[in-house]
């Protein structure tokens, strides 16, 4: 699969995410099959957290690929810490011990990238700064980035923290775009002018920070997929009629339209249907012209001042 680095990183990442917070919901024999069908595509770069399936999903995945030294060379794991039952907590001491037990549930020595899971209100940066200079050098973890946060919030982080924020994971679909219109109907009176996301998209960009869009075909919060759905009949004729002009089906569209973006950014796909991720896994091949990406745009309801 295309390739391209994470962040100002020199790590090469597929452009296409496998997401595993589902693969506690299949058979062991179907997360067998569907993580090796997953390297067969190339797409070797695997989005864990802590809480899938309260840790369940990394034993699982550490289970059906088992980590031998060749093994562990081809794969690229990112795992996630920061969210406890009824609070969220970025403190020294919990992302040491959540690394810990991260690392001990997927059978390893080290993660590629941890990214915090949701900003926590009463982050302390220098404790995260420390935190991170450990792990560094222990060799636990390679990059770190974040999830779930604005600007300032990574700006406050950028202060303290010497290791580059390398990606920024975040709800991001057709249906879910309100940080590309809030871009595009600036100073307007109306609901889309409203910046939720203090222009996030801008700063990683300006940053070089690399945004992951989650739930790619979610509308909603996990309220379900907007394809083939009749909540969305213009979105689904406009993006079936761009489909079938490729010779694709509109799960590869639905993934095109992400990375047709010039940020670029790396789509975290959640299926765990291996015709499905092939399909997904297509889309780096897809280059939607303009006038495509806003006729799509578009027919999701979004409307240009
Ligand atoms: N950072 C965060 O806060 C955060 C939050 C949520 C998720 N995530 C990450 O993002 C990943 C993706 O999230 P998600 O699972 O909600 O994403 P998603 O890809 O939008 O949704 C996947 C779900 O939609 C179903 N689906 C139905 N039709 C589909 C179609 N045509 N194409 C694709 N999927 C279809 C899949 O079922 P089948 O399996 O049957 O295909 C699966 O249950 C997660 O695995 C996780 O790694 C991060």
């Amino acid at each position: 699969m295309r390739s391209m680095k994470l962040g100002v990183s020199t790590l090469d990442v597929p452009v296409v995410a496998v997401g595993m917070m589902r693969i506690n919901r299949i058979t062991r024999s179907e997360a067998e099959t569907f993580v090796k069908t997953s390297l067969d595509l190339g797409a070797n770069f695997f989005d864990h957290a802590n809480i899938y399936g309260g840790g369940t999903c990394e034993e699982i995945f550490a289970d059906v690929l088992p980590m031998n030294d060749d093994t562990r060379e081809k794969v690229l794991l990112q795992s996630k810490c920061g969210i406890r039952k009824g609070e969220f907590d970025f403190s020294k001491q919990h992302i040491l011990e959540s690394v810990d037990a991260i690392l001990s549930r997927l059978k390893t020595t080290y993660i590629d990238v941890l990214l915090l899971h949701r900003p926590d209100i009463l982050v302390e940066p220098e404790e995260v700064a420390e935190a991170f200079d450990i792990l560094e050098t222990n060799g636990k973890v390679r990059h770190f980035g974040v999830s779930n946060q604005n600007p300032m919030q990574m700006e406050l982080l950028r202060r303290y923290v010497k290791q580059p924020i390398v990606t920024n994971q975040l709800q991001l679909s057709i249906t879910n775009a309100t940080m590309m219109a809030q871009g595009v109907n600036v100073n307007m009176e109306n609901a889309a002018a409203v910046n939720r996301d203090g222009s996030v998209l801008d700063y990683c960009r300006l940053h070089d920070i690399t945004v992951q869009p989650w739930s790619p075909f979610q509308y909603g919060f996990f309220e379900g997929v907007f394809l083939d759905n009749p909540k969305f009949p213009e979105l689904n004729a406009r993006i079936d009629e761009i489909a079938a002009r490729y010779g694709v089906n509109n799960t590869t569209i639905a993934i095109a339209w992400l990375l047709r973006h010039p940020a670029k950014m790396q789509p975290v796909t959640g299926t765990m249907n291996v015709g499905r991720l092939a399909d997904c896994v297509k889309a780096a091949e897809v280059n939607l012209t303009r006038t495509e990406w806003y006729e799509i745009y578009r027919a999701a309801g979004n409307v240009l001042p």
